[in-house]
């Protein structure tokens, strides 16, 4: 199983819709078995995914609790082969110094992650993060493989980049496999300023992917609660989507 955690500091940059999106994309076009794990108390991913609250355990609960009976957290969604660990407002309290105290623990999700790698269950797992550092973010950074980091192209972002690259430095003490997929630049559209930033991230040392443009068909999608490739499949998005999960699957360049 690929663990891939969805992570920016910024919040508004596409963090749950290319979680969702590429969820969407890997089940339906790969016919891959996807777990997704909802790390933000926005609950967000949660409520476009399952479309209520979810019965069992949560990732709050996951995190909190002594005894990890993994299948416990694990709910269906409205999507086929698309399952999920659901969010809970309770996630907010989970701050870093309960991470200190041990009333909770960041490492259960690498538990569970790890048990489901051995059991063959999914084939990705992608981690969809808050806009905050907070134990949620820790636990979601110790269990992956790789840091997707969806980015729009404007002056705050890049300089909330620092920060976010000292975060994923941190954790690489205690987690030294985790390796930076890239940045996906998300509501591109094309003009001077976004090939200047993706220069600058370039020169930070940062991979810049192929981006996804904008279009409003992703707010409609919010509200149809139905992945683009169902609600808008010949959206701009839905395409670019589509072909960073062509790339993401083949593990190289893109193709076409
Ligand atoms: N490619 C896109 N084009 C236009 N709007 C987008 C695009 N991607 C995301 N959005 C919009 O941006 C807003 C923030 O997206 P969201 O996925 O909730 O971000 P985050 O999870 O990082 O907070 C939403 O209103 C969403 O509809
Ligand atoms: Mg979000």
């Amino acid at each position: 199983m690929r663990t891939i955690t969805v992570m920016n500091l910024k919040g508004g940059v596409a963090k749950t819709t290319t979680t969702v999106n590429v969820a969407a994309i890997l089940a339906h076009d790969h016919k891959k078995r996807v777990l997704v794990v909802d790390a933000d108390s926005q609950c967000n991913t949660t409520e476009f995914l399952s479309g209520s609250a979810t019965p069992g355990g949560t990732l709050a609960d996951l995190l909190r609790d002594k005894d990890i009976g993994i299948y416990r957290y694990v709910v269906g969604t409205k999507i086929n082969n698309v399952y999920l660990i659901a969010g809970s407002d309770e996630l907010m309290d989970l701050d870093l110094t309960k991470v200190e105290t041990e009333a909770v623990n960041a490492g259960h999700l690498r538990t569970l992650v790890n048990g489901f790698s051995k059991l063959g269950a999914y084939d990705y797992c992608l981690i969809d993060c808050p806009p905050a550092f907070n134990a949620a973010s820790a636990a979601a950074l110790l269990a992956a493989d790789e840091v997707l980091i969806p980015i729009k192209l404007d002056a705050f972002s890049l300089r909330g980049m620092t920060n976010l690259m000292r975060q994923i430095n941190n954790m690489r003490a205690i987690n030294p496999d985790l390796k930076l997929l890239g940045c996906l630049p998300t509501m591109w559209y094309a003009c001077k300023r976004t090939k200047a930033a993706e220069e600058t991230l370039r020169a930070y040392g940062l991979p810049v992917l192929p981006h996804v443009r904008r279009t409003d068909k992703v707010d409609d999608m919010t509200f149809a609660q139905r992945p683009l490739i169902e609600s808008s499949p010949r959206s701009a998005a839905a395409v670019d989507y589509r072909a960073f999960v062509r790339w993401l699957v083949k593990g190289g360049a893109l193709n076409g």
